[in-house]
């Protein structure tokens, strides 16, 4: 079958499942995850690269889905908030925010908890700093961060 005017098909695989999407070019992988495979874990916030409310994980980077074109995500491994569970089971770092209370409006979370996981895949034992600075491209208007800093490290603790 053929694209539809103007469109392309982009074959990757999304939380471990191969798809293909048809979409244009341009179009931004955070409206395709979110119109196109209706995985609205990802949220858009400021659109323009400053808030981290659209992060997902292509081939395990952290990156902004509103930045990205489709058409970049061709064989790419992504993964979205809704990739992070085993069937019922919340990952750690899902688990910590709501015992830490570090989700309140929840727009921020889905990137929040992608960029706490992203950081514990790269650095085990996170200090302090090393939470701030991982966490630094995502921003929360609802929580004052404690409560977020305090789940990543629950998670670390919890996974000892
Ligand atoms: S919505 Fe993508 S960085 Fe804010
Ligand atoms: S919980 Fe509302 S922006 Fe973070």
């Amino acid at each position: 079958m053929s694209d539809a005017p103007g469109k392309i098909s982009v074959r990757c695989a999304v939380n471990g499942e191969e798809v293909t999407l048809h979409a244009h070019p341009f179009a931004r992988l955070l409206d395709v995850l979110r119109e196109g495979l209706r995985l609205t874990g990802t949220k858009e916030g400021c659109g323009e690269g400053e808030c981290g409310a659209c992060s997902v994980l292509i081939g395990g980077e952290l990156v902004n889905s509103c930045l990205v074109p489709v058409a970049q995500a061709e064989g790419a491994e992504i993964m979205t908030v809704e990739g992070l569970t085993d069937g019922e089971r919340l990952h750690a770092v899902q688990r910590a925010m709501i015992e830490c209370g570090g989700a309140q409006c929840g727009i921020c979370t889905p990137g929040m908890v992608l960029a706490a996981v992203s950081l514990l895949q790269r650095t085990p034992q996170p200090t302090e700093a090393d939470i701030r600075e991982g966490l630094a491209g995502n921003l929360c208007r609802c929580t004052g961060y404690m409560k977020i800093f305090e789940a990543v490290v629950k998670a670390v603790d919890s996974s000892q």
